[in-house]
């Protein structure tokens, strides 16, 4: 385990880093995105930070009160339903409109609910579209601002990471259905679990291979006290609220998950691909190998280990079928405005 402290003195020494980094937190008006967002400008110098969701009062709340943290920071807010690729489109058109550099993606946006599928316009089930296929649509439209943030000239500004926050876990474990991958006729909350568990395990693995001057996170936060399970109706907002109390000593404080996200965010040792040789403290990455740029995080900054079965998927060929899949969702949904 990473200890607190060294996180903490890690966390301050991005205050030596270039001014201007410039961050997007989609998920950034509430939890794990908001505590982060609030860790990443109490540490550095000028941040340009944008805070991607729908609840204008709380953005306005959030963003007097990063300013009043960190005077020197410029904070957006885009509001925006990400649920729909389409304007996930038009939130990173935004943004490439403003910026000519991403140093740092962070993805938390979605949600708890016991629903079963609940369809999007654009035909994607609205909770696994939030936890994966709007995330990689935001990846893969700011890569070419995150490549730029890795060429940058600046001192010590190179920073380039995409960090989705979610659970690796069970896709370490578990094997997707690869003959309905979107879950059109297969729906279930568990089976929801497992694709966008593995499948973001996999693509941001395809995207660490892709793209190699960028790191590319999956991020376990273990249970932390926010709002995810808003909507789950008032009686199992009573559950979980005595399950909450029951269960603190096991939690992990909003504040200290802020902190270790921001270590996750941008601690050396999950280098991106190109740049991690010569570095003496570098992480295990998903595919086993010392500094591959892509990693599985838990909460207490270790890394899952290499998984059987996920290597067996990998031989089959998982990778690339599943990034064949999103790239025809987005051919279809993005581009020829249709429904998936
Ligand atoms: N908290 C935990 O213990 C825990 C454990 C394991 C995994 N996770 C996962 O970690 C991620 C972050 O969780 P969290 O606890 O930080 O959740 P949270 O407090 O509910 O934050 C979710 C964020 O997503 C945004 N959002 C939701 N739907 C949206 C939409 N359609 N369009 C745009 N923005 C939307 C919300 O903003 P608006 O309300 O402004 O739209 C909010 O900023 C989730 O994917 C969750 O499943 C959490």
């Amino acid at each position: 385990m990473v200890s607190l402290t060294a996180v903490q003195t890690h966390n301050a020494t991005l205050k030596s880093l270039s001014s201007g980094l410039v961050a997007v937190f989609v998920g950034g008006t509430s939890g794990i995105g908001l505590y982060t967002a609030r860790e990443f400008v109490r540490n550095t110098k000028a941040p340009h930070i944008y805070l991607i969701g729908r609840n204008q009062v709380e953005a306005t709340r959030i963003i007097d009160e990063l300013h009043e943290l960190n005077p020197s920071s410029k904070l957006n807010f885009i509001k925006s339903d990400v649920s729909l690729l389409r304007n996930v489109d038009e939130v990173c058109k935004e943004i490439k409109e403003k910026e000519n550099k991403v140093n740092l993606l962070f993805m938390t946006v979605g949600y708890l609910t016991l629903k079963g599928r609940d369809e999007t316009e654009e035909g994607l089930d609205r909770k696994f579209s939030l936890h994966y296929y709007a995330r990689m649509r935001f990846a893969q439209n700011l890569t070419p601002l995150l490549n730029s943030a890795a060429n940058d000239m600046g001192p010590n500004a190179r920073l380039a990471r995409v960090v989705s926050v979610l659970d690796p876990q069970l896709g370490l474990k578990l094997v997707p259905n690869f003959s309905d991958l979107s879950l059109k006729n297969s729906f279930s909350l568990k089976n929801c679990g497992i694709h966008a568990s593995a499948m973001n395990n996999f693509a941001l693995e395809h995207l660490g291979n892709m793209h190699s001057n960028i790191s590319f996170i999956h991020a376990f936060p273990s249970g932390v006290n926010t709002g995810a399970a808003r909507g789950m109706g008032q009686v199992w907002l009573n559950v979980l609220k005595v399950a909450t109390v029951l269960l603190k000593p096991f939690m992990v404080d909003p504040t200290e998950s802020g902190e270790r996200h921001l270590f996750a965010s941008t601690a050396p040792r999950f280098a991106p691909k190109a740049k991690g040789d010569g570095m003496d403290e570098l992480a295990t990455g998903s595919d086993g190998k010392s500094g591959s740029g892509a990693y599985f995080v838990s909460w207490n900054g270790e890394v899952f280990g290499e998984s059987k079965k996920m290597e067996s998927m990998r031989n089959n060929g998982a990778r690339e079928k599943i990034w064949e899949h999103t790239e025809e969702v987005f051919r279809k949904i993005c581009k020829g405005k249709d429904k998936y």
